[in-house]
């Protein structure tokens, strides 16, 4: 018989939806929310207006390009969580309604597993047992993958996300949110050993961010108190020098993570793993350690349906199903 999944993601500021068939991703429809650019960061309120607004036409969009009917549909998919409350609520809602309007079944998906399940929407896919350093906006962590929906956290931040990291410090240069990709960019002809920060040491393989923020602001104030243009004519030197920083951090833990566990197949995933940085660093590490790595397509790193489809293919065929009465989860766990 055929499996159909229609997929809903509205964890942060992102409205998107994908219909699956037999676990391959058909479609993969996505809204960003431009409304909080000028915040330096999402705001809750206005997230989960732009969610209400969206999600009825992106819904449409990827049942029309699927060409498959509702009444085709075998499951309703949607992120339980981690994510905002208000936000969660919007794509937690259709998706119980729907799925009480067409009688089938329910389908919550943790949004941490579902970036790393991205892996497994196109070839090259990992072999189990691999590690995966899933890198947000959100969250930090290590995971050891056991199987699709078996997975351990190794190690995690103790404090702020690498992806929060990146953006704070974009705001400290002025930059609009979210500024990881501005600061990728800027560093591309930047000197990455231009200026040094400290990083606070932490147990295992559990990070810290919160410091370097701290570092950087104090950086820029005495800076600037010089010369007022020091952000200005020193930007690419900047974002290319807090990159090699927060990439180096990230590496470090990574390394001792798989030599450790004993490891060679290791992946990264969520919206930081767009960095090209990170992606060149992993590919030269896996050379050096004889790692076979697995990076994303940038269309499955940041906020995405396509990755909410993929794991609740798997959920289905394990007929892991979520009752009616389940309400969104803004700290899930695995
Ligand atoms: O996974 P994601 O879309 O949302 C969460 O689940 O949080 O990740 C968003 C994060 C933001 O912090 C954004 O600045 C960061 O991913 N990001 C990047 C890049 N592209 C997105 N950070 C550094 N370099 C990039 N190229
Ligand atoms: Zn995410």
């Amino acid at each position: 018989m055929d499996i159909n999944i229609l997929a809903i993601e509205s964890s942060c500021d992102e409205t998107s939806a994908s219909v699956i068939h037999n676990g391959k991703v058909l479609n993969n429809i996505i809204a960003t929310q431009t409304v909080h650019e000028n915040y330096g960061g999402v705001v809750p309120e206005l997230a989960s207006r732009a969610h209400q607004q969206n999600i009825i036409p992106i819904i449409d969009q990827a049942l029309n390009h699927a060409n498959i009917a509702k009444t085709s549909l075998n499951a309703v998919a949607f992120t339980q969580g981690p994510g905002l409350l208000g936000a969660l609520l919007v794509g937690a809602s259709f998706a119980k309604s729907f799925a009480m309007a067409m009688d089938i079944p329910l389908i919550g998906v943790n949004h941490m597993q579902a970036h790393i399940l991205a892996h497994f929407i196109d070839d090259p896919r990992p072999d189990f047992p691999f590690l995966c350093l899933t890198v947000s906006g959100g969250h930090t962590q290590i995971v050891l993958v056991k199987d699709y929906l078996e997975m351990e956290i190794l190690g995690e931040t103790l404090d702020d996300a690498v992806g929060e990291a990146f953006d704070k410090s974009a705001k400290l240069l002025g930059l609009p949110y979210p500024g990881g990709p501005l600061i990728d960019n800027y560093a591309q002809t930047g000197n990455p050993d231009a200026f040094a920060f400290p990083e606070t040491s932490t147990p295992g393989f559990n990070y810290s961010f919160s410091g370097i923020k701290t570092a950087i602001l104090y950086f820029l104030r005495d800076r600037v108190k010089d010369n007022p243009d020091f952000i200005r004519e020193n930007l690419n030197d900047i974002c290319a020098s807090v990159q090699r920083k927060l990439i180096d951090m990230l590496m470090n833990k990574l390394r001792k993570a798989a030599k450790k566990h004993r490891i060679n197949h290791v992946a990264i995933s969520g919206g930081v793993s767009a960095n090209s940085e990170l992606r060149n660093r992993l590919d030269e590490e896996g050379i050096k350690q004889g790692w076979t790595t697995y990076i994303p397509d940038f269309e499955y790193c940041t906020d995405n349906a396509g990755m909410i489809a993929i794991a609740a293919h798997y959920k289905y065929l394990a007929k892991d199903f979520t009752s009616l009465h389940a309400i969104p989860q803004p700290r899930m766990k695995f």
